[in-house]
């Protein structure tokens, strides 16, 4: 399926267009099954959606919070209260000022010494929730996904092991640029999401978008984000457009 791409002015627009996203996704999910199921991503564009979601009377109102399942998408190698941990990005930007219940927080164990065994008990987390029988896939209805200025979205990163994944749900990746592991959803199941909405805001994401959307496929990880039986959206504001609009292309 095509994407669909909208530009927004500006970050705070891409904030309300992305938290007025996630209220219709949560209401239509909740009313059609009575549970909405999201993967979170870690990152600075996402932690203002998560920010405003709690934070805007409105918003919040509209939010059956708790309906929802939390999970990640991905996780850095750290302890829960760490600075780089993602669960605690979104426990400080929005789950702590909510009521969800706890039991609907699937964070991923980053603080295990054996990153393996973190994505190993994460597997086990998804398949107990979605009740999935073996070979099958968990299907989120919602997949909240950063990309980075080197095109890489969750943790699959340019050139590492888990983008050839095509068995496991979540498995431990060494980047070596950053030299550690993280831990990640992979491919199949992030393409196995119902909807996947993209968040890209700035300047320095300009080139590698126009890359992404545009260059040739298969150079970036975020290339390789194409649902199989979903949507999916990105929501761009101009500043990270704007090289697009620079070359003429469009
Ligand atoms: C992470 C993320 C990652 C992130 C992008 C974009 O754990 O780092 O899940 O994929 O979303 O790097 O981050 P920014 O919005 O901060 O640029």
């Amino acid at each position: 399926m095509k994407p669909e791409i909208q530009i927004v002015s500006n970050a705070t627009e891409l904030a309300r267009a992305a938290a007025a996203k996630f209220v219709s996704h949560a209401t239509n999910a909740v009313q059609a099954s009575g549970v909405f199921s999201v993967a979170l991503s870690g990152g600075n564009t996402p932690k203002s959606v998560y920010s405003l979601l709690a934070d805007d009377p409105s918003l919040r109102a509209q939010v059956p919070w708790d309906r929802i399942h939390f999970f990640w998408g991905d996780e850095r190698h750290v302890a829960p209260d760490h600075q780089d941990s993602n669960y605690r990005m979104a426990r400080e930007a929005m789950l702590d000022k909510v009521p969800v219940p706890a039991a609907n927080i699937h964070r991923i164990k980053g603080e295990y010494g054996d990153a393996r065994l973190a994505a190993d008990e994460y597997e086990e987390d998804l398949r107990a929730f979605f009740k999935l029988r073996s070979g099958a896939l968990p299907r989120l209805d919602l997949l909240l996904l950063g990309m980075g200025p080197d095109g890489h979205t969750a943790s699959l990163f340019p050139g590492t092991k888990a983008l050839g994944e095509r068995e496991r749900l979540v498995v431990s990746n060494w980047v070596e640029k950053f030299n550690t592991f993280r831990i990640t959803m992979t491919l199949p199941v992030l393409n196995n999401a119902a909807s996947v909405i993209f968040f890209v805001s700035g300047t320095e994401k300009s080139a590698v978008l126009h890359e992404v959307l545009e260059g040739q496929a298969g150079r970036y990880p975020s290339q390789l984000i194409q649902p199989v039986n979903g949507s999916l959206l990105w929501l761009v504001d101009s500043a990270a457009w704007q090289k697009r609009e620079a070359t003429g292309k469009f």
